[in-house]
């Protein structure tokens, strides 16, 4: 569905992302993985043409992508739900899903309230009244709301308690029922095993690993070596 090949990306005369090539399939999740700077943020910017300085070839659905704007590679369905989640604060909660709302989608806002029973609960509070989790939710819900095919999320579980963090692997898998690919970008290594189909590995701009779930279980060297995490 999603295919990217050798994209590059620069900001100024910084050359971050080099030589990036992924690909995420309809109902599948799967993780970019990387240490602190490794180019994980700018990777899903990039997808989203939200980088001005950028080479390579990104392909959705087999239609070149990669010189649209913005907001036109938004409207074929490539979502993105930024780190620091981008909800209006002075808005409630059900009017920050109204502004987002599109007909073609499989999460009109009754479908919303269903994966998010603590956004109903909530949606006459301003986004400012929300908890650090549920401003999260309320994210993933603007952009489910708007009918993406293809989900990208930035370390959507950063700060949130573990209750939180098993209610958004459910929403996550919920999504990848319904047909959607997902691009996950995590630190939370827990996290991303217990969700992902396949994963990537970026360091210092580069993709330097790449596996299934299985194969990435008994990858512990490369967990050391750019995770910097031990095996258990
Ligand atoms: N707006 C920016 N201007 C210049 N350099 C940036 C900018 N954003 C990120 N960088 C640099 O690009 C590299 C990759 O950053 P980023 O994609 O945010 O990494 P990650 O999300 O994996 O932590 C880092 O070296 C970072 O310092
Ligand atoms: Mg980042």
């Amino acid at each position: 569905m999603l295919n990217v090949t050798d994209l590059n990306a620069w900001y100024g005369k910084s050359h971050v992302l080099q030589d990036v090539s992924l690909k995420v399939d309809a109902g599948e999740v799967v993780c970019l993985l990387g240490r602190n700077g490794a180019g994980k943020t700018t990777t899903l910017k990039s997808l989203v043409g939200a980088i001005g300085a950028r080479r390579g070839d990104i392909r959705f659905d087999g239609e070149a992508i990669t010189a649209l704007r913005t907001y036109q590679i938004a409207r074929r369905g490539i979502a993105l739900v930024p780190e620091h989640r981008g909800i209006f604060g002075l808005l409630t909660v059900e009017e920050n899903l109204a502004i987002a709302a599109r007909k073609a989608t499989l999460w009109p806002l009754a479908e919303i309230y269903k994966l998010f029973p603590r956004l109903h609960e909530r949606r006459r509070n301003r986004g400012t009244a929300l908890s650090g989790g549920e401003q999260q939710m309320l994210a993933i819900a603007r952009a489910l709301i708007g009918g993406p095919r293809v989900l990208l999320l930035d370390e959507p579980t950063e700060g949130l308690a573990p209750v939180i963090v098993d209610e958004l692997a459910d929403v996550v898998r919920a999504v990848r029922g319904a047909g959607v690919a997902v691009l996950l970008v995590e630190q939370n290594l827990s996290f991303c095993e217990a969700l992902a189909d396949r994963h990537y590995i970026l360091d210092q701009g580069r993709i330097v690993y790449a596996a299934d779930r299985a194969t990435f279980a008994g990858a512990s060297r490369e967990r050391e070596r750019y995770l910097a995490v031990t095996a258990d």
